[in-house]
């Protein structure tokens, strides 16, 4: 069987990302693909477990340091549980947030750690997706879009805006650093808007993803 393809969803808090993730899914789906959308933290039950430990509480609860491995256990417990077992049955995974969001929540905002970052992601992860999208939002419209929602996980939200103007700084370099993977969107006007725009890129690099793909088998 054909290997599965890998999607990530990626951008700051309140750009989106969740709603274009399901969408794509919803439409993947409809097509007739076996798709698997998932998100981080989280996606798997114990990661899911971890995942409460990072979003909720007070911001100074964690340095950035003890994120990046908590973060890093829980994608692993991740990828073991329902990603590579989804790639295995040639699923599309569409995953919301993945290794980039570590990248830059914990390698670009509070001090240098980019290089830590790096060295836990080569040493334990060593896979990244196949596409990413990355949705661009003015940091204040997204800031104001997160907090509305008002659910107990708004930790990062609560950093304030000059975290998020930092987070929207490094995710444009990141699409700088992986041209070929990472695909910027813009995440302004409505969710159908924003969807066609994925939908264009998406059927640009995979116009052909009804025929078998033996490449990764
Ligand atoms: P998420 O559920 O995507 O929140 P939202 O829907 O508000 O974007 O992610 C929860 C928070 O965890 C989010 O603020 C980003 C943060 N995060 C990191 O700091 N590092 C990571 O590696 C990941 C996956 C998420």
């Amino acid at each position: 069987m054909a290997r599965g393809r890998f999607l990530s969803f990626e951008g700051i808090d309140g750009s989106g990302k969740s709603t274009q993730a399901k969408l794509l899914a919803e439409k993947l789906s409809q097509l007739g693909e076996r798709v698997v959308l998932t998100r981080e933290p989280g996606g798997a039950a114990g990661a899911e477990e971890i995942r409460r430990l990072l979003v909720e509480g007070a911001p100074e609860r964690w340095s950035a340091e003890t994120e990046i491995l908590l973060f890093t256990a829980a994608r692993r417990d991740h990828l073991e549980q329902t990603i590579w077992p989804a790639l295995d049955q040639g699923a599309w995974v569409i995953c919301d947030r993945f290794a980039d969001s570590t990248r830059v929540y914990q390698g670009a905002t509070r001090g240098a750690l980019r290089d830590l970052v790096d060295r836990v992601h080569d040493v334990m992860i060593d896979v990244d997706p196949d596409q990413t999208f990355v949705l661009t939002l003015a940091p204040d419209m997204a800031l104001n879009r997160g907090l509305a929602r008002q659910n107990l996980e708004d930790r990062f939200e609560t950093m304030g805006l000059a975290f998020q103007e930092r987070l929207a700084e490094g995710y444009q370099d990141l699409v700088k650093q992986f041209p070929n993977r990472c695909v910027s969107i813009c995440a302004h006007g409505d969710q159908d808007t924003v969807a066609t725009r994925i939908w264009t890129i998406f059927t640009q690099r995979w116009g052909d993803f009804r025929q078998v793909d033996t490449s990764h088998v």
